[in-house]
């Protein structure tokens, strides 16, 4: 018998809901199983993916579980939460969802869970640093979205104002997934070509203190006008899940662990990695310059300070 890929998502909101369906349009599990507090909203969730499996060219099948059925899972998706959209602040959501995190990670390693945690809870870096802490899976398993998202908008924010296509961009927001988070410009390539050089052949200039600063506030504009965001964090979460059951060896951005990376050690952070069947395979050093470096320390350091801060809430 071939095995059936199973993914669990834990958490059917907005953001769940719409991992469920990205998963199912991309066709990349065969089962999944929607855990949420609210179960009349998880079974809703579930049946609303079901009448959409029948419009699909693969089979998948959507249900509501528990906790207890998580164990079987491959990965688990972690999309518990709520935005606090007064203070628009991602940390400022960190009592809470450790609160979360300690209600479940454990009974989901008692059920027997082997595999691997894809975090999207926010402060991601954070709650990503915690769901390993408290599941003991190896690090190279526990792997947060990171600046994925950001690295997107990033692309996004380039492509409209060069006027280019979104995917011929490569391009990376570092550290944070919040506000200390940092463009890397001196590593952006444009199909091989460094974004100066590109700049100069096509005779633009634009404002990169600018660009940066739509990106990092991308998350709050989108809120404000939607009262969430979905459907590009969906999108990273599937990249995530497909690299993992693919082996695709894909090179995206995540939050990932680093270990001497950068110069740090001991902490989930938003840094390029290639991902595969063995997870986070190799977190990538990119050679930053030293305006880079220093603010790359600085947005580390705040995660490091909210570690502390979140070790007290265990
Ligand atoms: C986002 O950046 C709010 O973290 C969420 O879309």
């Amino acid at each position: 018998m071939f095995n059936q890929r199973k993914v669990g998502i834990i958490g059917t909101g907005h953001v769940g809901s719409h991992c469920a369906l990205s998963l199912m349009l991309q066709g990349v599990c065969d089962e999944i199983v929607l855990v949420d507090c609210d179960e009349v909203k998880a079974q809703s969730q579930a049946y609303d993916c079901m009448d959409t499996a029948a419009f699909l060219p693969h089979r998948v099948r959507v249900k509501k579980g528990e906790v207890k059925d998580l164990g079987e899972m491959d990965i688990i998706v972690i999309s518990v939460g709520t935005i606090d959209n007064v203070s628009q602040d991602r940390l400022s959501e960190l009592e809470g969802s450790i609160n979360m995190i300690k209600s479940f990670v454990p009974d989901i390693m008692k059920a027997g869970f082997k595999g691997y945690f894809v975090v999207i809870t926010n402060p991601v870096d954070i709650v990503t640093y915690f769901v390993q802490k408290l599941s003991g899976l190896p690090h190279q398993h526990v792997i947060g979205t990171g600046t994925g998202l950001d690295s997107a908008r990033l692309c996004r924010t380039l492509s409209m104002k060069l006027n280019i296509d979104t995917k011929s961009i490569q391009a990376y927001m570092m550290g944070e997934h919040g506000d200390s988070q940092m463009a890397v410009f001196s590593q952006v390539t444009i199909n091989g070509m460094g974004l100066n050089s590109f700049l100069k052949k096509i005779d633009k200039e634009i404002d990169l203190e600018e660009v940066e600063t739509i990106v990092t506030k991308a998350g709050w504009d989108i809120y404000t006008g939607k009262k969430s965001t979905e459907f590009g964090i969906a999108c990273v979460c599937t990249d995530i899940v497909r690299a993992i059951y693919s082996d695709e060896k894909k090179v995206m951005a995540c939050s990932g662990y680093l270990q001497g990376h950068y110069g740090e050690e001991n902490i989930y952070t938003g840094v390029p990695a290639i991902i595969g069947k063995y997870g986070v395979e190799k977190v990538l050093e990119l050679d930053l310059n030293k305006e880079e470096k220093e603010r790359f320390n600085k947005t580390t350091d705040i995660i490091k300070k909210h570690i502390k801060i979140g070790e007290k809430m265990l």
